[in-house]
Parts: C-alpha cells; sequence; structure tokens
C-alpha cells in the first residue's frame, strides 16, 4: 500500500527531463502497491546552482487523481503551460515521489503526496504506511495557527517538521541540521511508516526514516572505486569525495534494481541523511517498532551495502500482456526455484529428503511444539490452508489456521510451547506483522514463510523459508500462492522427520514434488480452453468453487482469484457444507464449479456432483485425466481436466485452471487485470 521513491544525482549532470523520468518509472515499478493516486516533488529551476535557502525558490510539487500515467501527463501539461524547462541541468538534484493507495481521505490532488508544511513547500514528505496519532498532533498543530488542506494522516508530518525547525530557529538562533528535525519529528509520530523529506531549506538533500514499513537505499557509483568498500566508514558511506554518483530510496527492490544491485535495507527507528554525496544513518536507541521513540536517544551505526540477487528480466513483462499472466505462466520456472537445493534424491533407490537451510536449527523445537499454528492473509493464508492436512498427516502435531486479523481481533491464545508460521509473500502485511509482535510476546517460536528477503516478517521471525518465487508484480498473487504450498509440503517433509512407516509416502511426495513443474506445464496447457470457459461466463453475476480436503483451498483460492481481478462476485464453499446453505442457491443459471480430483476425498465429490445435479445445477467439474466420464453427469456438464499428482501436491495443479478463468475473465471484461479497483498488493496500515 502506497510506495515511495526518491532519486538523488550528485556531482552528475541530468536534464530535468531525465530526472522526471527516473521518478516516473521509479513510480511505475511501484504502482502495484497503490495506484489511485500519484505525486512527485522537483526543484524549480533557479534552485540549482544556489543552496542558500534564503534564495532558494520553493520546490515544485505535482500530484494528480489516477495512475501515474494521469500523473505523467499532466506534469508534461503543466510543465509546457509553465516556465519550466524540461532542458535544465542539474549537477546534484534531490527528487521524491509517490504512488498512493488511499485510506485516509478520497484520492484527490489534495491527498495525494508529496504533502507539504504549507505555502512556500519548506518540508515535503512522501509516506507508506499510517500515523495512528495524527489526530493529537493536529489538534496541537491547529493551536498554534497551522491550517490543513487534506483529510490525510501524512499532512502532520512535514507541518511537524517545520514546526520543529522554526522552533529550533527561534530558540537557539544556531543551525539545526536536516536530522536533526527529523529525528524530532519522528520521536512524535506513532505508527507504522517509512518517509522521505525534502526541505526547501537543506536543498539537494534527502532523509529517509521508517518504522515498519519497508524502505531501501539504493547506491550507484557513477566511477569505479576500487577502494569503496560496502561498509559505512565513520558513518559516512562513500565519503564525501566529489565523485559522481546517484542514491535512489524505495520501497521496495522493483524500483531500484534496474539502476543498481547495492541496496542497505533500512531498519526500524533509522535515519538516512544523503548529504554532498554521502550517506550517515542515525537510529534511535531501544527502537522498538510501533512505539514512540520519545524517551529514546539516536546514536550513528554503521551498516553494510548488500546485493539485490534479483534481476531486471524479472520485474519485466516479457511477451506476455500482463503481469499476472507472465506470472501464471512462469509457474513451472519459479517452483523450480523455490526447490532448487532443497530436495536430494540420490540414485532411484536410494535416500530422498528434503534440506531448508533456514530451519534445520529449529525443527526439533517444532516437532515438539504443543501446536502448529498457521498464520496469514488473503492468499498466503490460502496456502497455509492447502498445507495443512499434509503437516498434519506428517508430524502427527496439531495445525490450526488463524487469519491475522482475526487473531489480533480476539486476541487468541498463543502459548510457548506453540510454534507459529507466518505466511505471506510480501513479508510487510501489516495484520501480518502485528500477529508476529502478539506471537512474539507471548513467547511461541516463529517461523515464516515469505518471498522477500529482507522483509519485516523474514527478519522479525526467529527461522524461516524464503519461498524464491522471484518478483511478483501483479497484484492478484498466482506464482506465490504455489511456491508457498510447495515450500509448506517441504517443511511438512522435513518436520516429519524419517520414521519408517511413512518413508513411502515421503519418498512418492519428494518424486511428486521432482516432476510437479513438468505437471503444472501440462495444466498450463489448458489455457485456450479456460479463455473459452470465460467467454461463456463473462456475463456471469456469480460463480460457486466446491471443493473440499486439499482442495478447499483451491475453492477459496480461485474464488479468490474471480472475485479479486474479474469483479464478479464469487464463494469458495467446503463442499461438506453444502446442504447446511449453499445447496439453497443452485439453480438452473449459477456456475458452480465443483473440483473432483482423484483423492481420499473423490467419491464424497461424486456424490456432491450428483446431489448439484439432482438439483439443475450448472456445473464445471474439474477432474483427473481420464475421469471425465464418471464425474460428468450428462454431456451438457463442462469438464476440466487436469494432471493427477500425489493428493498434497494436487492444489497446485487445480488452481491453475482457476487462476487462468480468472485472467481471462478480467480481460473479457474489460477490467484492470494487474491492478484490480480499490486492492493493493501489500496491505501495510491495518
Ligand atoms: C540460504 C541463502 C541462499 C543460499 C543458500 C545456500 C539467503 C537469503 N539465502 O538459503 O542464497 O544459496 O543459503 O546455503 O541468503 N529466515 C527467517 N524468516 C523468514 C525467512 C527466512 O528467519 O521468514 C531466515 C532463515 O532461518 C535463514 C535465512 O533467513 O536463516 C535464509 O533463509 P533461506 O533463504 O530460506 O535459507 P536457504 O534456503 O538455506
Ligand atoms: C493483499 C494482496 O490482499 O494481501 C493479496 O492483494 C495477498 O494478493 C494478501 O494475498 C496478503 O499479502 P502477503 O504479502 O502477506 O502474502
Amino acid at each position: 500500500m502506497c510506495g515511495i521513491f526518491a532519486y538523488l544525482n550528485y556531482n552528475v549532470d541530468r536534464e530535468r527531463r531525465y530526472i522526471l523520468q527516473v521518478l516516473f518509472n521509479g513510480l511505475r515499478r511501484l504502482e502495484y502497491r497503490g495506484y489511485d493516486s500519484a505525486g512527485i516533488a522537483i526543484d524549480d529551476s533557479s534552485a540549482k546552482c544556489n543552496s542558500n535557502s534564503n534564495s532558494t525558490p520553493p520546490p515544485l510539487v505535482f500530484r494528480q487523481e489516477g495512475n501515474i500515467e494521469s500523473l505523467v501527463k499532466s506534469v508534461y501539461k503543466e510543465v509546457e503551460e509553465t516556465e519550466v524547462n524540461l532542458e535544465d541541468r542539474f549537477g546534484t538534484h534531490a527528487g521524491i515521489a509517490h504512488t498512493r493507495w488511499a485510506t485516509h481521505g478520497e484520492p484527490a490532488p489534495r491527498n495525494s503526496h508529496p504533502q507539504t508544511s504549507g505555502p512556500g513547500n519548506e518540508f515535503l514528505v512522501v509516506h507508506n504506511g499510517v500515523i495512528t496519532n495524527y489526530e493529537v498532533l493536529k489538534e496541537t498543530l491547529l493551536r498554534h495557527g497551522y491550517t490543513f488542506e487534506s483529510e490525510t494522516d501524512t499532512e502532520v508530518i512535514p507541518k511537524l517538521a517545520k514546526f520543529v525547525y522554526d522552533k529550533a530557529n527561534e530558540a537557539a538562533g544556531e543551525v539545526v541540521t536536516f536530522s536533526q528535525v527529523v529525528l524530532e519529528v519522528m520521536r512524535h509520530l506513532e505508527g507504522a511508516y517509512a518517509l522521505i523529506f525534502k526541505s526547501l531549506h537543506y536543498p539537494n538533500e534527502l532523509i529517509a526514516c521508517k518504522r515498519g514499513s519497508p524502505l531501501l537505499l539504493g547506491v550507484k557509483e557513477l566511477t569505479e572505486n576500487k577502494d569503496s568498500s560496502s561498509a559505512f566508514e565513520d558513518n559516512k558511506f562513500l565519503s564525501k569525495d566529489g565523485k559522481p554518483k546517484e542514491l535512489f530510496l524505495s520501497s521496495d527492490a522493483n524500483a531500484v534494481v534496474e539502476h543498481t544491485k547495492k541496496v542497505l535495507v533500512i531498519e526500524d527507528g533509522e535515519v538516512v541523511h544523503l548529504k554532498d554525496g554521502g550517506v550517515s544513518i542515525l537510529k534511535f536507541e531501544n527502537d522498538k517498532g510501533e512505539h514512540r521513540a520519545s524517551l529514546s536517544r539516536a546514536f550513528s551505526v554503521r551498516r553494510a551495502l548488500s546485493v539485490l540477487e534479483m534481476e531486471v528480466e524479472q520485474i519485466n513483462k516479457g511477451h506476455y500482456e500482463h503481469y499476472m499472466q507472465k506470472e501464471i505462466h512462469e509457474q513451472p520456472e519459479s517452483l523450480t526455484t523455490t526447490m532448487r537445493g532443497r530436495l536430494i534424491r540420490r540414485g532411484s533407490n536410494i535416500s530422498k529428503s528434503v534440506l531448508l537451510g533456514g530451519l534445520k536449527d529449529h525443527l526439533k523445537t517444532i516437532r515438539r511444539s504443543r501446536r502448529i499454528v498457521f498464520i496469514g492473509c488473503g492468499t498466503s493464508y490460502n496456502a497455509a490452508l492447502a498445507a495443512r492436512p499434509i503437516l498434519e498427516e506428517l508430524s502427527g502435531v496439531p495445525v490450526t489456521m488463524e487469519i491475522a486479523s482475526d487473531l489480533l481481533d480476539r486476541e487468541g491464545p498463543i502459548y510457548r510451547e506453540d510454534t507459529a508460521i507466518f505466511v505471506s509473500q510480501s513479508g510487510e502485511t501489516a495484520d501480518t506483522l502485528l500477529a508476529l509482535q502478539y506471537a512474539l510476546d507471548n513467547g511461541a517460536l516463529c517461523v515464516g514463510i515469505t518471498n522477500t528477503v529482507g522483509s519485516a516478517i523474514a527478519r522479525n521471525t526467529h527461522c524461516g523459508v524464503h519461498i524464491n518465487a522471484g518478483a511478483e508484480i501483479g497484484v492478484a498473487s498466482t506464482k506465490a500462492y504455489t511456491s508457498q504450498i510447495v515450500v509448506m509440503v517441504m517443511l511438512a517433509l522435513a518436520i516429519g522427520g524419517d520414521t519408517i512407516s511413512y518413508q513411502a509416502r515421503r519418498e512418492a511426495i519428494i518424486d511428486g514434488l521432482f516432476d510437479l513443474p513438468n505437471k503444472v506445464r501440462e495444466v498450463l496447457k489448458l489455457d485456450q480452453e479456460m479463455k473459452d470457459l470465460a467467454k461463456q461466463l463473462i456475463a456471469e453475476q456469480s460463480l460457486l468453487v466446491f471443493g473440499r480436503g486439499y482442495n478447499y483451498a483451491t475453492a477459496l483460492e480461485g474464488a479468490l482469484k474471480v472475485k479479486e481481478v474479474a469483479l464478479m462476485h464469487s464463494e469458495g464453499i467446503l463442499a461438506g457444507e453444502m446442504k447446511h446453505g449453499p445447496l439453497a442457491l443452485v439453480d438452473e443459471n449459477l456456475p458452480i464449479v465443483v473440483v473432483a480430483t482423484r483423492d481420499a476425498c473423490f467419491s464424497k465429490q461424486q456424490s456432491v456432483i450428483q446431489q448439484l445435479h439432482a438439483r439443475k445445477g450448472r456445473l464445471i467439474v474439474m477432474c483427473s485425466k481420464g475421469d471425465a466420464s464418471s464425474v460428468r453427469p450428462n454431456e451438457n456438464c463442462r469438464v476440466i481436466e487436469v494432471p493427477q499428482v500425489e493428493d498434497c501436491l494436487q492444489p497446485v495443479i487445480n488452481v491453475v485452471p482457476l487462476q487462468l478463468l480468472a485472467y481471462h475473465l478480467t480481460v473479457l471484461r474489460g477490467y484492470n487485470v494487474d491492478q484490480p479497483r480499490n486492492l493493493a498488493k501489500s496491505v501495510t496500515t491495518q
């Protein structure tokens, strides 16, 4: 939810046109995080050679409702109508940008970021997250004569910065630094946030800080510097040697990787100051994430840069029209990467095992737990639900399911003897993170399953597994879902250990995992068939999906995909509950998908099909290859035949046709596939 980005070129000549392009491209890469409004701030021309704030003209701010392209159009239109020259060159320049997913206030220019301290744009802020105590701060600022133009929680931040700056100047008459101002502002903020500050008073400088929401710094040196170490020396990185460089701040790596792979993942409580080509970091002592740091002192820290493991190709669409389409079709490859180095099979009859590097030291504790609790939201929750039966079967430990927000609402019991497993593609979902904090406070062993190295969940869990599915940009999660299931099946194998009674079962699953990418390749051939089905369903208002056992999750996830992107009401239903309500909906018009692939529940699902047919249900049955004639109640019933795999891996296969159906329905209905209405990929507020 919301993406923030900044670009600072130091001692390298860049035209305004170029700077704008870098900022817009950064926003395009982050657009999946929110896309109802956007904005940027850049310098006015006369700021370029004048660092005396008294005569520096205020930064230019552009804000627009709608997606990034609406902002781009409006900026170029405004530039044309004014004196702003796109060919102006800046040796050093600091620009900031934002793409929004509205929480406080409707999408409108006044609610878009950068938010400002007032006329003159003395302080400008872009923000991802939520300030929970903004009303109290607003009241105080109103009493001091400040006026507010937006309904956002963010607006208090630049105004507070101006208040702090003015007070410090009045009182001491001495020069207060940009970091001092921001540290003071941060002391008063509560909530989860990542912020970038730009100020008229500190031209060509930027400050980034965060608590809770993600933020990273990318560093690109434009001259080879053989001596440059990846550590911050004396709290300064890249000493102020005057050598040209470009610095990027971003909510995630997608917007940085095309410029540089050298990054610093900014940590909670850190204030990162970019000035004169140097970077210094101050950090609050005892920073507790969500709490205010009012009583803490700040100290300097040294940090090392890391190298991004992602490739630029991952964030391009390639020959596909949409990210969702690309991500569905790349599942054979993403699953292969998920399993790489983790499955061991030596010879045809010899040992087969699983090695999860991140868990090996914790397996004993997990096996001894009284209970395993899966915690997640949306698709990640569904993936855990798909893996639950095999984890119960192989580990013998009771497994319960928790939707993160519900666990928090109930303050449900979590004990020291529990293993809590947090499943999250982004690793930054607010509810899941808060549930993690809750479980940590209650003493449970906390395990993360996430796609994002360096994310809050990856960092704050005791141990975990990265699913390594590669960047997922379509808001509707597809390849992350299947990789999450595969990781959790591997987790079940690892926790289950090597008891003789389960040996054959374990080996069959491992063989199945090895072959899974091929089977996914096979099921992807249903693409055209799913498009044809989508054409039949294009005008429907509603769709039901029935599943049970391993495929209850498939029903929920298939329905969620259709709902999210095709904007069609769709419900996943546990087939065992059919007679307890859903049957009332059945008639000859409502389309119903029944997942009836071969597993222990097959005969029960055959009976469900018969009962729905008896009520003239309009059925679409998903069955294992070769079963069409035995499941189809009559010739009018449409059948989707999928390859059969081990029962616990079948949800990976079965979800693919439903992903394809959701995709084609969306395109045919003319909706935005990658950026569905009102949704955002990572939900970093509650
Ligand atoms: C790790 C390396 C991988 C390398 C491999 C070779 C990383 C990120 N992974 O992979 O590049 O090829 O060793 O030995 O450097 N973790 C959590 N919470 C989470 C996810 C992970 O605490 O939510 C921890 C794990 O416990 C582990 C570390 O992060 O300590 C890396 O996890 P993972 O990438 O899954 O480990 P490997 O597969 O061993
Ligand atoms: C949002 C996304 O709702 O958050 C979903 O749109 C996602 O795709 C859910 O499943 C949970 O996100 P995460 O990152 O915790 O898996």
